[in-house]
């Protein structure tokens, strides 16, 4: 087991900010997670699970042991005519996992393609797009408590999925690593194409060409023309969620704003765009120092040459005080900030 010291993390965030891990470690296997944490243990460091880095903010150095997980592998747990069931490591890339079940004719992911990041942290925000969330497919979530290496599982329902929220960010917060995700997928395809989006995309074909792969199509190439690529553009998608509010206030901001894209959820609230509220603003396409707003998608912060996850924060607390101006709306930033 190699730990490095004070590693710069530059290359393991999407938006390539600057920040040392205090100690940083590569986990390719259960037995050298297991060791890792003895190790920390032992160093009295506490421990940060990272998959890809695209949900991340660095503001500043991490003082812990940073576990890059890199545990891969999919096993298929069960099979029949109807349905499909999957274990897949931590380690494994989401989309190349989208593109893996599509092939094998197991089906409910397609909405779900090219969002960056791991198997292991989608579950921590229960990722979502184009009308589906992660929470529809998992069947049970295993993890490694950190403080006591114990190994332990959950099922899906007792995972407090909800929008972009889940246990992994409320009581397990930092208490556990992800170590394998149980994905429970459709033999016969059950699309889901409201998505407005998603639907205009595919308007223009007759019903018999909406296949999941059609889907899966629509999606990436509505994702590609709006989204900025990190590779090229640094970035960690929506840096805000979308917020969520009563029906009474949402039919009061409908009256004033006219436009306002709002979206009634299950429970009777309603969730508004931010992209819509920050562009009202004027934002979108702004630069502040190394940062800016993209210009094709309001709710992206992107770096440009920027080097400090402060600078940033500065940048997105001056976006969300003037949406709370114009709308009285607190904005809540997505990615989880670190070393701040
Ligand atoms: P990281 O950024 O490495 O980690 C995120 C959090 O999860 C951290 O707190 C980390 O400690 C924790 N974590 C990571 N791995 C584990 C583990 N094994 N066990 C426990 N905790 C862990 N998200 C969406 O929901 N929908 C989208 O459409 C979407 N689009 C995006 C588009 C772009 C261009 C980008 C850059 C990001 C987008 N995201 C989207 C956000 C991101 O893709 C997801 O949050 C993704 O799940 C993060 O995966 P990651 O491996 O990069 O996690
Ligand atoms: N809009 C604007 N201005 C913009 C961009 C969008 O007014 O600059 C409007 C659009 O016209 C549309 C509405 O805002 O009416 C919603 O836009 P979009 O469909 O792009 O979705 P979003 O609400 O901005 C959310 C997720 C994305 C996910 C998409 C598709 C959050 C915080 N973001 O974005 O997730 O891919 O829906 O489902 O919920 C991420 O989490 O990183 C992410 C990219």
């Amino acid at each position: 087991m190699r730990v490095l010291t004070e590693e710069p993390l530059l290359r393991y965030n999407t938006l390539a900010l600057q920040g040392r891990a205090r100690a940083f470690l590569q986990v390719r296997a259960a037995a050298e997670l297991e060791r890792a944490l003895a190790w920390a243990r032992r160093q009295q460091l506490p421990v940060i699970p990272l998959g890809e880095g695209s949900n991340v903010v660095l503001a500043g150095d991490i003082e812990a042991l940073v576990l890059r997980m890199a545990i891969t592998g999919i096993e298929l747990l069960e099979e029949d005519d109807k349905q499909a069931s999957l274990r897949v490591a931590a380690g494994e890339v989401w989309h190349p996992l989208v593109e893996w079940t599509l092939r094998r004719g197991y089906y409910g992911l397609e909405n779900l393609a090219l969002i960056p990041g791991t198997v292991g942290a989608a579950p921590v925000q229960n990722i979502g797009a184009y009308g589906v969330e992660l929470a529809s497919f998992v069947r049970a979530v295993h993890c490694v408590d950190i403080a006591s290496g114990r190994e332990h599982t959950l099922a899906g329902a007792a995972c407090e999925f909800g929008y972009r929220d889940s246990i992994f960010k409320r009581s397990l917060r930092d208490q556990v690593i992800i170590t394998a995700v149980d994905l429970q997928l459709q033999r016969k395809p059950a699309l889901q194409v409201n998505y407005p989006a998603l639907a205009a995309a595919l308007a223009q074909q007759p019903a018999a060409a909406i296949t999941p792969q059609a889907v899966f199509d629509a999606v990436v190439g509505i994702r590609r023309s709006k989204l900025p690529d990190p590779a090229r553009i640094p970035n960690a998608g929506s840096f805000f969620k979308n917020p969520v509010v009563a029906a009474a206030l949402a039919a009061e901001l409908a009256a004033r704003f006219p436009g306002l894209p709002q979206y009634p959820q299950a429970d009777g609230q309603v969730k508004l765009a931010a992209a819509w509220l920050i562009e009202y603003c004027g934002w979108k396409g702004r630069c502040r120092g190394g940062f800016g707003v993209h210009p094709e998608h309001a709710l992206v912060l992107v770096n440009r040459g920027g080097s400090s996850g402060a600078d940033l924060l500065a940048l997105a607390a001056e976006v969300a005080a003037s949406v709370c101006d114009n709308f009285g709306i607190a904005l809540e930033i997505e990615p989880r900030v670190y070393g701040a």
